[in-house]
């Protein structure tokens, strides 16, 4: 099986065919290892299984479960579904049941704890008990302050027991806009930029298509997959008319497109307005012809003035948030770009830095002019990637 990177776009390869051996669970654990670390080799198998769920069970978590004889041998593997359909421990189960393996006893190794509740599903923790298996071993509790712990309890109160298992920081960052939204109730926003070396995100004349090279653009697309939405401006739909959807990697489902467009200048032709998926327009103030227009070609519309008579950022996040967007992928220009990081919404830079000079130009935000160093927005590099003749990096705020 190949290995995941900590921070995977949805690229990540995996063979399930070379993951059908036994896991041999008591092979690496270190003295003091907490007990659960036995289980990497399964664990590492539920996480790429849970891969398999970017792009299609949101806004639900992505989730992989394995489970495991006494003997290391697995008994049935699966992942989370589409909304609505089932979660990893139920696929794993089926699998199991379809293969004739009886699980009474055994070990399920599971990316994030088992939910307690009823949604639009039965609560998996039910369905474990139900089948009688021995033991869970969990990547990561159900960051839901106000359920947490609660699936772990059920099952422990079943004469269950509970281990929490490796790659905590791995289950983490793949959910990473699951843990954001239901933390802070808004979406993990990921600005994605392409700049030059001398970091210019459009010539002087708005023409930025393509800067970068095609190996960098069919990655930015997977990234716009593990999105549950897309956002831009105004000023990037005028200049560049994008469509903004998932065409370079293949998608189950088509992320919704935002535009932020204080006075609804978005032409009702615009072709990011057109199929596939949602459009959802953000203004600050009412246009009845222009707002008729637009929704007469399916987009919808939602008024969130701030006082200085702009879209209210901060809002429209938790707004996006209820609306159930995990991960937020912002493909903006530099006036947007700007307004975001000076009010601290950024969660993660994107930036593919192409090997070309344009000159004088727009940049990848338009800050201002800083009189001292100290004024610096500073970042920190998660991760380098060459991607052709690119270069990709991933940052986050310090
Ligand atoms: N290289 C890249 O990665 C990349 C990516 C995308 C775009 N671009 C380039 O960026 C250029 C467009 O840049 P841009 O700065 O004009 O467009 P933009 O940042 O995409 O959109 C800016 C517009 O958003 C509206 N807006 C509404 N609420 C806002 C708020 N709270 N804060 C900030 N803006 C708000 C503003 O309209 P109001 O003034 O009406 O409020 C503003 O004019 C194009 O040339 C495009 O090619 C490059």
């Amino acid at each position: 099986m190949a290995a995941c990177s900590p921070l995977p776009p949805g690229r990540c390869h995996i063979n399930l065919e070379l993951s059908r051996t036994a896991h041999p669970l008591n092979s690496t654990p270190t003295p003091d290892a907490e007990p659960g670390a036995a289980f990497a080799a399964p664990m590492r198998e539920a996480l790429a299984l849970a891969q398999h769920a970017i792009g299609l069970s949101d806004p639900n978590p992505r989730v992989g479960c394995v489970i495991v004889a006494a003997d290391g041998h697995v008994l049935g593997r699966g992942h989370t579904q589409e909304a609505g359909g089932a979660h990893a421990e139920v696929m794993a189960l089926r699998d199991a049941s379809s293969r004739g393996a009886h699980v009474q006893g055994a070990t399920v190794v599971v990316t994030l704890e088992p939910c307690s509740h009823h949604g639009r599903t039965p609560p998996c923790a039910d369905a474990l008990i139900e089948a009688g298996v021995g033991r869970v071993v969990m990547a990561m509790r159900d960051p839901n302050p106000l359920v947490a712990g609660q699936g772990a309890a059920r099952l422990a109160a079943a004469g269950i027991e509970i281990l929490d298992g490796p790659f905590a920081t791995k289950a983490h960052e793949l959910n990473v806009g699951f843990v954001s939204r239901m933390t802070r109730g808004r979406p993990w926003l990921r600005l994605k930029v392409a700049v030059s070396l001398d970091g210019r995100t459009a010539l002087a004349n708005g023409a930025s298509q393509w800067i970068t090279g095609e190996a960098a653009r069919s990655d930015g697309h997977a990234w716009r997959k593990r999105a549950g939405g897309v956002l831009t401006g105004v000023g990037t739909v005028l200049d560049d008319d994008p469509r903004l959807d998932v065409r370079l990697v293949r998608t189950a489902k088509q992320p919704l497109r935002v535009v932020v467009d204080s006075r609804l200048e978005t032409p009702p032709a615009a072709r990011i307005v057109e199929p596939p998926g949602p459009v959802l327009l953000y203004a600050a103030a009412e246009n009845g012809e222009r707002r008729r227009g637009l929704e007469a070609r399916g987009a919808e519309i939602t008024l969130l003035p701030s006082p200085s008579g702009k879209v209210d950022l901060a809002a429209m996040l938790a707004d996006l948030g209820r609306r159930g967007i995990n991960e937020l992928h912002v493909e903006a220009g530099e006036k947007l770009n700007a307004s975001l990081l000076r009010e601290g919404l950024v969660d993660e830079l994107l930036v593919y830095v192409a090997p070309r000079l344009l000159g004088s130009g727009r940049g990848l935000a338009a800050l201002g002019s800083f009189e001292r160093l100290e004024q610096s927005l500073d970042f920190r590099i998660i991760e380098t990637t060459a991607l052709g003749d690119d270069l990709r990096l991933l940052l986050r705020p310090r």
